[in-house]
């Protein structure tokens, strides 16, 4: 078990690239796995998540080859190219893994079974069951198929299209219908109550696939071709590139550039609720990558004050509430994180457990069913504190401590690795 040791920072500084957004290199695998012809993919996350879709995918009969860091070269065999794995596809701490292939899965004409770890196998799966199975796909699992692992018999050429109200805003289940319904004849449709981040539709259309979106609804016909376009470039992950973004608002004396993150506008919630915080961000040099916004970002200290955080802002920051909760702690006044209650079917219950570590190192925080409330005081004490077996806990801990008086340690830390190696080098660097 390793343990970070965090010592008070007297600012963060330099410059640093993430690695690669994780959303979008599960995604480019699996794409590229389906879509006819080979795709070289740069950027992607090598991180354990996305390295177990990868090895998943591999396992489905398609040619994965590591080209260098970060490089992926994939030989997509079309729609209709993958075979049946001979063994159970584990796919470890990754929800994410897990129902996008959960929703391909669904589409063939073949038996697969899904498992992951000891946090994975807790997390509600009954969500893209239901959908899946009124696809046509057979599925079974722990719990009558709430919880994996999950045998899949899927619904091969028996597949039916769906129109889906999700009572979720969840990329994930979005995700899966999507996937799965690809492969059935006539039109699928996902109509979410708030809209959630949309890398699945564009990635379709980069791979030449057409997808209606309608409000709130996202339509795709089945039996589209997707055709290989070369390569892929994966951005840097935002939600990486947030404990860096929090870090330099929080310890004065920042002033930082985070180069090259994605900044599709379904994900930059971080962004607009540390500018509503007061933070000095600014966006520099906006491109385009694989039809996803990119841009270099340069943040520097400025002492941020309270705000209020609910409602469609809410899945367009989901995974960097914790770290919100951190920068919450150091600011002035109360913020009040509302409608936030899918924070705790993550990788652990983080309203719980951010509440109970931060608590440690003295905010002032109370726990609302589907939030956080939480007054700033003007610096935060080092503690020893807990993962939870959870990466964005341990990182969102760490950058706690830069901001606080004595040392912090944070336990169980090698959690990180499921989305951001190198952060503890990375920190290093910038924060020392
Ligand atoms: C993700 C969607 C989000 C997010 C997760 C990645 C994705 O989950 O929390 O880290 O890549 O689709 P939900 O779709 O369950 O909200």
């Amino acid at each position: 078990m390793a343990d970070l040791v965090i010592d008070p920072s007297k600012g963060i500084t330099g410059e640093l690239t993430p690695p690669g957004d994780k959303s979008l290199s599960h995604r480019a695998v699996i794409f590229a796995a389906i879509a006819e012809g080979r795709t070289e993919i740069t950027g992607f996350l090598p991180g354990e998540d996305t390295l177990n879709t990868a090895k998943a995918v591999r396992m489905l009969g398609i040619t994965v080859e590591e080209k260098g860091p970060g490089i992926l070269s994939v030989q997509g065999k079309g729609l209709n190219g993958l075979s049946e794995p001979s063994g159970v596809l584990d796919l470890g701490n990754s929800g994410t893994g897990m129902r996008l292939l959960a929703g391909l899965l669904a589409g063939q004409d073949f038996f697969s079974v899904l498992t992951g770890d000891q946090y994975l196998v807790k997390r509600p799966m009954g969500r893209i069951v239901e959908p899946l199975r009124a696809m046509g796909a057979v599925i079974d699992g722990r719990s009558g198929g709430k919880l994996a692992p999950l045998a899949i018999r899927g619904a091969g050429r028996n597949v039916k299209p769906l129109s889906f109200q999700s009572p979720v805003a969840s990329a994930q289940v979005k995700s899966a219908i999507i996937l799965c319904g690809l492969y059935a004849d006539g039109v699928t449709t996902v109509t979410e109550p708030h809209k959630s981040r949309d890398h699945t539709e564009r990635m379709l259309r980069f791979f030449g696939a057409s997808v209606k979106e309608e409000g709130l609804g996202v339509s795709v016909r089945g039996k589209q071709p997707l055709r290989a376009r070369g390569t892929l470039e994966i951005p840097a992950d935002i939600s990486s590139a947030a404990f860096f973004m929090v870090a330099a608002s929080t310890v004065p004396g920042s002033d930082i550039l985070i180069r090259n993150v994605g900044v599709n506008p379904t994900r930059t919630g971080i962004i607009d609720v540390l500018v509503s915080m007061g933070a000095d961000i600014s966006l520099l040099a906006p491109r385009e990558q694989a039809g996803e916004p990119v841009a270099d970002i340069r943040i520097r200290y400025r002492r941020l004050h309270a705000a209020t955080v609910k409602g469609d802002i809410i899945p367009r920051s989901i995974d960097e509430i914790p770290v919100i909760a951190v920068a919450a702690a150091t600011a002035s006044g109360k913020t009040i994180i509302k409608d936030a209650a899918e924070l705790r079917v993550k990788e652990s219950d983080r309203i719980a457990t951010i509440a109970t570590e931060i608590r440690k190192m003295g905010a002032v925080v109370n726990e609302l069913p589907d939030g956080l409330e939480i007054t700033g005081r003007e610096r935060l004490d080092g503690a020893t504190c807990e993962s939870h077996g959870d990466h964005r806990i341990a990182m969102s801990l760490a950058v706690a401590g830069l901001a606080a008086t004595g040392q912090t340690v944070v336990r169980d830390t090698e959690w990180i690795e499921t989305s951001f190696p190198g952060f503890e080098r990375m920190l290093r660097q910038s924060a020392y």
